[in-house]
């Protein structure tokens, strides 16, 4: 026998994505928290009970009480509606708590699993990956597993076992009035279907709208002695302006298609219970029926309203909020990029000498940056990188931090190449200043303690003193206590290079990496920091990278970096009388300097 027809259109409105990520769902996050849900279940099945026994007790009240005019009926009836009602609404309160903290639970450990998946990805992953993007993923995704579960729960626990109990009450009543009050069923059904790809599109394009205004918000507020320098607000507004306009249409389209069924659920409900009250009007009037059923049919209908369009609606509900479970799965899903095999070794440093050998790398396909580029940086020595912007001379230092792979060549630290031990090994013995010093907001101590987590107050003071840090700290009011505000914009450049120089101090690990490590200091305090940094290179291995050549010119070694190979190498004076390349370099700086002092 075919299906009827309105069944075969109530199964193809669930596709198989939205199949397969509900038993995603149910199959993970479902089962974890299968008591709870079960909990609330029973908890819903009560609440269904009661009001379909409320329903019931209607055709009872109106019979005993005011066709028979029972009066002992009148206290035995209200205690038992007010006995009811009084177990309806602790069951309501205890199906509200046991959801709310599953879902809670389901968001927070969604949450910690997304930070997992994130934390093993790799440098490369979040250069590409914006940050509002990131992290609309990790609060709206986690939400979506948890509405999806729960919207499922409530539909198949409070209001599907509310319309069967409630349809119970009136078939039991009578049949024929059941009958009519469910005939408008497959309609509704219908009436659903051709929504839900609307509102699919119409979420999705929310989504993205959603990111990029955060996008833009993110960048604009952290850019924004840019854009004000360069009175860009104009023009800032009204890109952002027509963002959020279409952002706001999206959301008004959205909510219309939600919310078209509703008319249509009211005039089906409209027309249901209009057919049962001129049913049994002419069944009381003329066929000699008594009004109690009646009264609990149109009870049990009025009752089954609110749920029944709650049911309509699951799948219009839904469609949004499954969209959102899929954003939290692609996160779950990925492949973790920076994960290292089990029983890899661990490098064991025993003097620090740096081996690059014909080194291949480049941040793009078919964009090399380093073109075979071999240096051997001595162990306890300073190494010098100099050369022309965009070379690759930052770019050694990723490789060495094991932030990116190279393509061919190998890397080596005392001999063990790094790609052949874990990443963590890696970057414990390994201290970096990066050319671009990054914050926590946080106070001047947390920041430093960075370096070493669990370092004693005294030992952070120290690594202070030593980076010539320790002064201007305690000229703040609040001392190693001050905030630095978000990314350190409360302190100046140099001071957030010297707290970067007392992480690396702290940290105390054999090999160094300064990436133009005293940038943005003024002459003063460059002598000050270079003194600092020369007993911290004392008995390490040190990468040094400087553009002001007059940095590097204690440099045990000097390589030249240019288009991604080492094209010359030496010390400061050997490379000077060799009249190459930086030669040629240390002549225009010199030009310029001389320059400089003239004008
Ligand atoms: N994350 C990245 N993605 C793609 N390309 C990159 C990335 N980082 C750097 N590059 C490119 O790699 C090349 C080398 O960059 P690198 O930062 O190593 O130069 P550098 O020698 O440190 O220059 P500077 O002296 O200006 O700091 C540049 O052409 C740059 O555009
Ligand atoms: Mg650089």
């Amino acid at each position: 026998m075919p299906l009827p027809k309105f069944l075969v259109s109530a199964a193809k409105i669930v596709s198989p994505e939205t199949r397969n990520t509900i038993a995603r769902l149910f199959l993970t996050d479902g089962r974890r928290h299968w008591k709870g849900y079960a909990l609330s279940f029973v908890f819903m099945g009560i609440m269904a009970g009661t009001t379909s026994g409320l329903a019931y007790l209607m055709g009872t009240v109106i019979n005993r009480i005011f066709v028979e005019q029972n009066s002992t009926m009148i206290w035995l009836l209200s205690g038992a509606v007010f006995l009811l009602s009084v177990v309806k609404g602790f069951s309501a309160y205890g199906q509200a708590v046991t959801l709310a903290h599953v879902g809670n639970r389901i968001v927070a450990d969604n949450q910690k699993r997304v930070l997992e998946r994130l934390l093993q990805q790799d440098v490369a992953f979040f250069a590409r990956s914006h940050t509002a993007e990131l992290s609309l993923r990790f609060n709206q995704g986690a939400q979506a597993a948890r509405n999806v579960l729960n919207l499922i729960i409530t539909s198949l626990g409070r209001d599907l076992l509310s319309v069967i109990g409630l349809t119970a009450v009136m078939i039991l009543q009578d049949p024929v009035m059941a009958a009519i009050g469910l005939v408008v069923m497959p309609v509704a059904v219908a009436g659903v279907r051709s929504l839900i790809r609307k509102v699919r599109k119409i979420f999705d394009r929310e989504f993205h709208g959603a990111v990029q205004i955060m996008a833009d918000s993110i960048e604009a507020f952290q850019g924004i002695r840019t854009v004000k320098s360069f009175n860009m607000e104009d023009e800032l507004r009204a890109r952002m302006s027509q963002r959020i306009d279409s952002l706001e249409r999206a959301s008004n389209r959205m909510t219309q298609a939600q919310s078209q069924s509703g008319p249509l659920m009211e005039a089906l409900a409209g027309c249901a219970i209009a057919l049962v009250i001129m049913y049994a009007g002419w069944s009381v009037l003329h066929g000699g029926r008594t009004p109690g059923e009646f009264f609990s049919v149109i009870t049990a209908l009025l009752l089954s309203y609110e749920p029944a369009k709650r049911l309509a609606r699951l799948n219009i509900d839904l469609a949004g909020q499954l969209l959102g479970a899929r954003l939290l799965f692609d996160v779950l899903d990925m492949k973790p990029t920076e994960l290292d095999p089990p029983g890899t070794p661990e490098l064991k440093v025993a003097r620090g000498r740096i081996d690059f050998e014909d080194v291949v790398f480049g941040y793009r396909e078919n964009e090399p940056v380093l073109r075979g580029l071999s240096f051997v940086a001595e162990a306890g020595q300073t190494t010098a990188l100099v050369g022309p912007s965009g070379g690759g001379k930052t770019t050694v230092m990723n490789l060495i931090e094991r932030f990116y792979d190279p393509s061919s060549g190998r890397i080596a630290i005392d001999g063990q190449e790094i790609e052949r031990v874990t990443r963590r090994s890696v970057r414990d013995s390994v201290a970096y200043v990066s050319q671009d010093v990054f914050l926590f907001s946080g106070t001047i101590r947390e920041n430093i303690a960075f370096g070493r987590p669990g370092a004693s107050l005294e030992e952070i003071e120290q690594a202070a003193r030593n980076a010539h840090a320790h002064d201007f700290i305690m000229s703040f009011s609040d001392g190693y206590d001050s905030k630095v505000g978000e990314h350190g914009t409360q302190l100046s450049g140099g001071q957030r290079q010297r707290i970067a120089i007392a992480r690396a101090f702290l940290k105390n690990a054999p090999i160094l990496l300064l990436d133009e490590a005293t940038a943005a200091l003024d002459s003063e305090s460059e002598a000050e920091v270079q003194k600092a940094l020369r007993t911290l290179q004392i008995d390490r291995t040190t990468l040094v990278i400087a553009h002001r050549l007059q940095t590097v010119v204690n440099a045990d070694r000097i390589c030249v970096v240019d288009s991604g190979r080492v094209v010359e190498f030496g010390r400061h004076d050997e490379l000077l009388a060799r009249r190459g390349r930086y030669f040629n370099f240390h002549q225009l700086q010199f030009a310029d300097q001389r320059e400089r002092l003239l004008a």
